[in-house]
């Protein structure tokens, strides 16, 4: 299960990747937290936050075109739904990780799921 958007916040550890001042209406944002590397975009003020590793073969989705919620790989075109991860198109058929995200004052959060 990828899709962290649906864990309850007690599962949660929120980290502060960004203000919200460095992210403006339809830009994205790639983080490295802890080597992970996950993307922000603010869509009408609405935020949202998937990996940026392909399930096809490991690129860097993030960077690829995005059109309403669906952002289309760079590399070979699998699209994906940026609220929840999953899967749209082939030749991806796996989901890829969706984040939680939160404003807190002017700081933008991830949540990603505690250790245990
Ligand atoms: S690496 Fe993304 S579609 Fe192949």
């Amino acid at each position: 299960m990828y899709n962290y958007v649906e864990v309850d916040a007690e599962h949660l550890e929120y980290v502060t990747v960004a203000e919200v001042s460095e992210l403006g209406n339809g830009e994205r944002l790639i983080v490295d937290i802890d080597g992970e590397m996950i993307a922000v975009f603010n869509i009408a003020d609405h935020y949202y936050a998937i990996g940026d590793v392909c399930s096809h073969d490991d690129g860097p989705v993030a960077e690829g075109e995005l059109v309403d919620y669906e952002i289309a790989c760079p590399r070979h075109g699998a699209k994906f739904d940026i609220r929840s991860g999953r899967v749209l198109t082939l030749p991806a058929i796996v989901d890829i990780p969706a984040y939680p995200v939160r404003i807190e004052g002017d700081k933008i959060q991830i949540g990603l799921p505690a250790e245990p």
